[in-house]
């Protein structure tokens, strides 16, 4: 079988990065896709290659579907027609209701929800017409419980999980599944940015009593992206140290 391909979007990120070596690991060609003037595509495929992994980096605003149409096109110029999807772009911008700015609102629904549309689109069909395809969208525990402090996050985590039932409808028959990973509090920049305090807090409400590793979501991808996991379909899987159970 030909070495399948995987584009990660946000791919050089906290969790993104982790994910791409995992799906490397797994015998994938991966790309990660990164946002110009954010992040440093060529500096982190530089460091990666450091350490023996070679990927291709494709620069694209999520957010915007033009752009999105081209950062597709060019991981299939250079790798092929895209195998497993894993939108993991995403940011917080977080705010009470009451301070939050209409900014704030759309930026986190564009690069989190947008998004997902925005790419999963260029990729799905061809995944559907050649049998056999994995979409893995990377959500977060509050949008299954809400989080004080984030109406934006929440909306646009949540709504993930609505795409991820909707499509996975549209796609069973075909070979592709469609499925939700919604992480708690993961050991990344953006949790770090979490004011001290109010980190705190929040660790000492998980019952495992720490924040998680990208690698125990980077796992879960893995198993997503599987051969033998083609009955799973629509699921969303909760990795939040007990954080959140629910059905
Ligand atoms: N529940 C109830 N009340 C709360 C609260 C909570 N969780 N957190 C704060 N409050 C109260 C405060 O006690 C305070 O009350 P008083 O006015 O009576 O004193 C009031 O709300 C205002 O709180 P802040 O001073 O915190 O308000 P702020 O404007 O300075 O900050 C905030 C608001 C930016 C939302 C801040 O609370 C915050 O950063 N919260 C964390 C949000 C969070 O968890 N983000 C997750 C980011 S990581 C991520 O999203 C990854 C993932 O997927 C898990």
């Amino acid at each position: 079988m030909a070495e399948r391909v995987a584009l990660v979007t946000g791919g050089t990120g906290g969790i993104g990065t982790v994910i791409c070596r995992e799906l490397a690991d797994k015998g994938m060609k991966v790309a990660a896709n990164y946002l110009e003037g954010i992040d440093d595509g060529p500096a982190w495929q530089a460091a990666q290659k450091a350490d023996g992994y070679d990927f291709t980096v494709v620069a694209g605003d999520v957010s915007d579907f033009d752009s999105s149409v081209a950062m597709v096109k060019a991981v299939e110029d250079q790798l092929g027609p895209v195998d497993v999807l894993v939108n993991c772009a995403g940011i917080t911008k977080d705010a009470t209701i009451k301070k939050m700015q209409k900014e704030q609102w759309y930026d986190v629904i564009n690069v989190n929800l947008n998004s997902v549309f925005n790419v999963t689109k260029q990729v799905a069909t061809g995944m559907a017409d050649r049998g056999w395809g994995r979409i893995i969208n990377i959500s977060s525990v509050n949008g299954q419980k809400g989080q004080f402090g984030q109406v934006n996050y929440s909306a646009a985590k949540a709504g993930m999980h609505g795409f991820t039932m909707a499509l996975a409808q549209e796609v069973a028959r075909k070979g592709v599944t469609v499925n939700t990973i919604s992480p708690g509090y993961i050991a990344t920049q953006m949790v770090l940015a979490i004011p001290e305090k109010v980190r705190d807090s929040i660790v000492a409400q998980v019952p495992a009593g720490r924040l998680a590793e990208p690698s125990e979501i980077a796992w879960a991808v893995s198993f997503i992206a599987d051969d033998r996991s083609g009955f799973m379909t629509g699921a969303n899987l909760a990795i939040n140290g007990g954080l959140h159970m629910g059905p």
